[in-house]
């Protein structure tokens, strides 16, 4: 993306409100594959400042629930459950549960580790971190549930794409507008969990 781009959804995003020019990445995904439906539960994972947690409760509306975790603290969002901790954290599973009371019907990845511009190193860094939010998903979203997940291009990324495969029934890579071109960052939207046609549709429907 040219830097007159970027600065395009940046100005767009303070005019707008949303905390972040991510906020549109998932927008545009949204308007791509029509992920969101009113009064759904959303879990969004790596959700600091803010910026997606805005646009999925705008998504789901006053009877949608949405959760959001991070590492580090995100200012509250009216409507919306913030908690803090990491997702390698086991623990973080019975307390998304005890807040949503049910499994949900999305969970959202846009995690990124501290970036340390060695290109392979914030790749695999990224990719384990992608991998434990996949754990996460497995444990709190339903069957037929969706997921999406920012991953950074290298070569662990196939592997991931063929895991992805063997749980969801439908799985799309898609790079939104609003991301960098230069940047290695890829969304991968995930449909149908555990359902007919993924690898595994002997889910635990609790
Ligand atoms: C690109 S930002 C997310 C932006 C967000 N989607 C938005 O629109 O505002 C990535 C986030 O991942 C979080 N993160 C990194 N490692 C994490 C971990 N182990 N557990 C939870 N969050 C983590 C970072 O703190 C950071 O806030």
């Amino acid at each position: 993306m040219s830097d007159a781009r970027r600065d395009y959804y940046r100005n767009l995003a303070k005019i707008t409100g949303y905390r972040s020019r991510s906020a549109y990445k998932l927008i545009q995904l949204d308007r791509s594959y029509g992920i969101f439906r009113p009064q759904y539960t959303v879990i969004d994972i790596g959700s600091a400042p803010g910026g997606w947690l805005q646009v999925a409760k705008q998504q789901v509306g006053v009877d949608g629930i949405v959760v959001g975790i991070d590492i580090v603290q995100v200012q509250p969002i009216e409507g919306v459950t913030i908690l803090r901790g990491s997702i390698v954290d086991n623990r973080l599973i019975s307390s998304v549960l005890k807040i949503v009371e049910r499994k949900a019907d999305i969970v959202l990845s846009d995690l990124s580790p501290n970036m340390s511009g060695i290109w392979d190193l914030d790749h695999n860094r990224q990719i384990s971190l992608t991998r434990s939010a996949l754990d996460m998903a497995l444990k709190l979203l339903r069957r037929g549930g969706t997921s999406v997940f920012k991953v950074f291009e290298g070569e662990s990324l196939d592997g991931l794409k063929q895991e992805l495969k063997d749980h969801f029934q439908r799985v799309y890579i898609n790079k939104p507008k609003a991301s960098r071109q230069k940047s290695s960052e890829q969304y991968i939207v995930c449909f149908g969990l555990g359902q007919e046609g993924s690898g595994k549709d002997n889910l635990d429907d609790t």
